[in-house]
């Protein structure tokens, strides 16, 4: 492994191709390159390079079990990576790409096991960001790519976030400055009858619906329903303190519940962090805590945007606990709603 990685600044908007050109290089030879999508930032190796696959797994800590998005540069890469493509897809692929929807195929049998654990689908998505593609195109390889963030933390959405998870574990980070989107991308199986979301993201149900007219939804956990028990989550996306995540839906009832156990955790001596929206702050100004702002609840898209920076900010300030309110299933609040019960240590009712 590299003791330093070679950080290599682009404009975002218009990414000059002599500072992608060795980027794109490093992925031919083999190497790691963390590099800015419209979602998160990827941790970029040659999808078909099986000894350069493996090198992303050691990087991030990540368990083989778990598979890895392939990156395209364009709806025209699928049949390299598909090994049929159905006309579904191919509407998708119009509607959405380049954006933050992943689809499930059958894929071929070029695409190593290790990409997929050893499934017999492959998931495809070509990123909406001007870095991303130039990249992909100038390497002309099939990019496997995981958030670039040691396994189990909250991806990353600035190239600093990268850095301190992964600084001597990858060989090259492009920066292309701050995420558009912020949280990772809609995984949507097409490989079954019916098209499935299996992780909410930057996609909506929604727009989704629009498209397809039918879409299910595979829970991972309910919000206050059984499996909502502490101890029972699939932990992931988590910051370091222990996150209190209030699933109450309606406002006054989860911000009196909040106020009193913030109140609790403070006498007790515990540094309180708050991941909150602007209308929601005004509920705490008296209390000695620490806040990371999610933005006005009129634009979710901005707390999307900003709930991982805000994670890691709290935790950078060293507080004990976070606090967080559900925000409803508008928009992205489906994607957020799946993200903070997998951040959460407690899920308060
Ligand atoms: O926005 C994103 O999707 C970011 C950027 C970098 O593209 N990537 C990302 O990758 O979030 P990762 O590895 O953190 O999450 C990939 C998700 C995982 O939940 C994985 O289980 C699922 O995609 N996945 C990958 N291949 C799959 C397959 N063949 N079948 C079902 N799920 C799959
Ligand atoms: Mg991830």
């Amino acid at each position: 492994m590299p003791l330093t990685v070679q950080v290599i600044q682009v404009d975002p908007i218009h990414p000059d191709p002599e500072c992608i050109r060795p980027a794109a290089r490093a992925l031919q030879q083999g190497k790691l390159v963390a590099f800015p999508t419209e979602t998160v930032y990827g941790l970029g190796a040659d999808a078909l390079n099986r000894s350069a696959v493996a090198r992303i797994f050691e990087a991030k800590g990540r368990p083989s079990y778990d598979p890895l998005i392939v990156h395209l540069a364009g709806a025209a890469w699928l049949e390299r990576a598909a090994a049929v493509v159905p006309p579904l897809a191919l509407r998708l692929a119009e509607s959405f790409w380049p954006g933050p929807l992943t689809l499930i195929l059958a894929k071929r049998p070029e695409i190593p096991d290790l990409v997929t654990s050893g499934l017999d689908t492959v998931a495809v998505r070509v990123p909406d960001h001007p870095v991303a593609l130039a990249l992909l195109e100038a390497a002309d390889v099939l990019v496997a790519a995981p958030s670039a963030n040691r396994f189990g933390r909250t991806s990353p959405t600035r190239a600093s976030h990268v850095l301190a998870d992964l600084e001597g574990r990858i060989d090259v980070l492009v920066d292309g400055g701050e995420t558009r989107i912020g949280i990772e991308s809609t995984v949507l199986d097409l490989s079954g009858t019916r098209p499935t979301i299996l992780r909410p993201g930057g996609v909506t149900r929604e727009q989704l619906m629009e498209v397809l007219g039918d879409v299910a939804v595979r829970a991972v956990h309910s919000a206050g329903g059984p499996q909502s028990s502490p101890g029972t989550l699939r932990k992931h996306y988590s910051p370091r303190a222990v996150l209190y995540y209030f699933t109450e839906p309606e406002r006054e009832k989860a911000l009196a519940g909040m106020r009193q156990l913030i109140e609790e955790a403070v006498q007790s001596g515990k540094r309180v962090g708050l991941l909150i929206l602007e209308e929601d702050r005004p509920v705490f100004d008296d209390l000695p805590v620490v806040t990371a702002s999610l933005g006005s609840a009129r634009n979710l898209w901005q707390a999307a945007r900003r709930l991982y920076a805000g994670m890691r900010s709290l935790d950078e300030q060293q507080v004990d606990v976070i606090f967080v309110r559900d925000l409803g299933t508008d928009g992205p609040g489906l994607a957020l709603r799946d993200r903070l019960q997998r951040a959460a240590s407690k899920l308060i009712p």
